[in-house]
């Protein structure tokens, strides 16, 4: 794509998913672990697009929030009625005036399309197209509008389903719905659109036919009918989560990951991954999650806003929670949940332990069953923990406290005051023993018991 062509995409996000059964707006249901609305406007960032106006309904700002939120300048539109496609574009008229050479439409429930799959249809301007269409071949072309082609193959107009005669009803090449205008014409085009059709709409894919009637050429981009599935209903959205799941996971395999059971592992859309990593079966990546070179997460974990370093090992069946941050080679077992908290190079917490909010030096030892006591019911502390130290098993460091580096914790101990460096800390009842106690006890209750008897 030549740098030099300036774009705008409009995402419609109007659409009120009715067939969703929600109390969430469409564009904001997730798939990879982020809005549909974000999946898209990330694809048209991908592509080159500088300029973004995302179309909302009456008095759904979440669905405006949203947007900035990926995308900090987003233009917000809000489309007061929705009277069909080309209407909700016009909502933009603004954005659109101010001018472009290729203007994109985008839908906000159609999740799936992929950079170079905008950078084609917008190839396809830089050609000397006035509008390229993203095309299809439908298994089942119902309630798609239909591309229709004259006999040297181009694209003369787009037949919604309701308004097509039955030889157009028999074309299976379809209209995935995104489409690319030339942005000095868009306006001029957009304007002609009226709404005398069978849903008394205004129909975006009129744009064709209106461009054909200025001598400009239009032209259909191919593409898999999997980049253009929309999303109505949770099936649907079942569905685009699966196919997202499968390039999630190829996309990791191509740079070098190795997955046992691809199937099994649930990634997201923002999630990085290293080369030689290693992710074993039932593994769940949320969003916000970097895994570096030669890290491996064991099976059964869960992860969610965390940094795993290079060669770092997780799980299996291990927590990592926002803010859980492991340096290299450092180590996270078995029933181990890590939330807001730095693991330094080498240091392990291997069994069974509750870390929050805590700073663990490098090389140092947490054993089994360690907690860190980090929240009163009202506030959080931190806990710090010093190189080379050793926490022995079944403690609870209760924050805010220091343990100094290469200090000792002893087992059980409910550590509530700072540990000096090197120091040994123990804070458990003390250990006593009677001799012979047991045998003496016993002889006594037996008596007792044949007495009732
Ligand atoms: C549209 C296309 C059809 C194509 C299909 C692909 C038109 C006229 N038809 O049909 O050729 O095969 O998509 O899925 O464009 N929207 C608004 N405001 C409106 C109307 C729609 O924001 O006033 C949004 C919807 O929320 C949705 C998108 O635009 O995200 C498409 O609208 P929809 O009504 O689903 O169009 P289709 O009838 O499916
Ligand atoms: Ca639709």
């Amino acid at each position: 794509m030549p740098k030099s062509r300036s774009a705008l995409a409009i995402v419609l996000a109007a659409g009120e998913g009715t067939r969703m059964k929600s109390d969430r707006p469409k564009a904001l249901h997730e798939v990879a672990g982020r809005s549909m609305l974000a999946n898209v406007l990330s694809s048209a960032v991908t592509a080159g697009v500088g300029r973004v106006a995302v179309i909302v309904g009456p008095g759904r700002d979440d669905v405006g929030a949203e947007a900035r939120r990926s995308i900090a300048d987003a233009d917000i539109f809000v489309q007061s009625e929705r009277l069909g496609t080309a209407h909700a574009v016009l909502a933009a008229r603004a954005a659109i005036a101010e001018g472009c050479d290729d203007l994109l439409v985008l839908f906000a429930d159609t999740p799936l399309v992929t950079a170079p799959t905008i950078g084609a249809l917008r190839a396809a301007l830089a050609g000397g197209a006035a509008v390229a269409v993203l095309g299809f071949w439908a298994a089942n072309p119902f309630g798609y509008g239909r591309l229709l082609r004259d006999d040297a193959g181009r694209l003369v107009a787009i037949r919604e389903e309701k308004d097509a005669t039955d030889e157009e009803r028999a074309v299976t090449l379809c209209n995935g719905g995104l489409m690319a205008i030339d942005g000095v014409e868009a306006l001029r085009l957009l304007e002609k659109i009226d709404n005398k059709n069978a849903k008394g709409e205004f129909y975006l894919t009129d744009v064709v036919e209106f461009a054909r009637a200025a001598g400009r050429e239009t032209r259909v981009v191919i593409a898999d009918e999997t980049e253009v599935l929309g999303v109505n209903d949770r099936i649907q959205l079942a569905q685009a989560e699966a196919l997202a799941q499968t390039r999630l996971r190829r996309a990791a395999m191509a740079g070098g990951a190795t997955m046992i059971a691809p199937e099994t592992v649930f990634l997201s859309a923002d999630t990085v991954i290293g080369r030689d990593v290693t992710i074993e079966p039932h593994v769940v990546i949320g969003p916000g999650v970097e895994i570096a070179d030669g890290a491996v997460i064991h099976a059964f974990s869960h992860l969610e806003g965390a940094r795993v370093g290079e060669r770092a090992s997780v799980g299996p069946f291990a927590r990592l929670r926002p803010g859980a941050a492991l340096a290299e080679k450092a180590k996270v077992g078995n029933f181990v949940e890590i939330k807001n908290a730095n693991v330094a190079p080498g240091a392990k917490v291997n069994h069974l332990s509750y870390i929050g909010d805590a700073d663990i030096g490098a090389n140092a030892n947490i054993g089994a069953g360690t907690i860190t006591c980090n929240y009163d019911g009202f506030l959080k502390y931190r806990t710090t923990i010093g190189e080379n130290a050793f926490i022995g098993s079944n403690s609870s460091l209760v924050a805010p406290v220091t343990i100094g580096q290469g200090a000792y914790v002893g087992s059980g101990s409910v550590i509530t005051k700072d540990v000096a460096p090197d120091a040994l800390a123990v804070a458990r009842g003390r250990q006593m023993e009677k001799a012979g106690w047991a045998v003496s006890f016993r002889m006594a209750q037996a008596a007792k018991k044949a007495k009732v008897e």
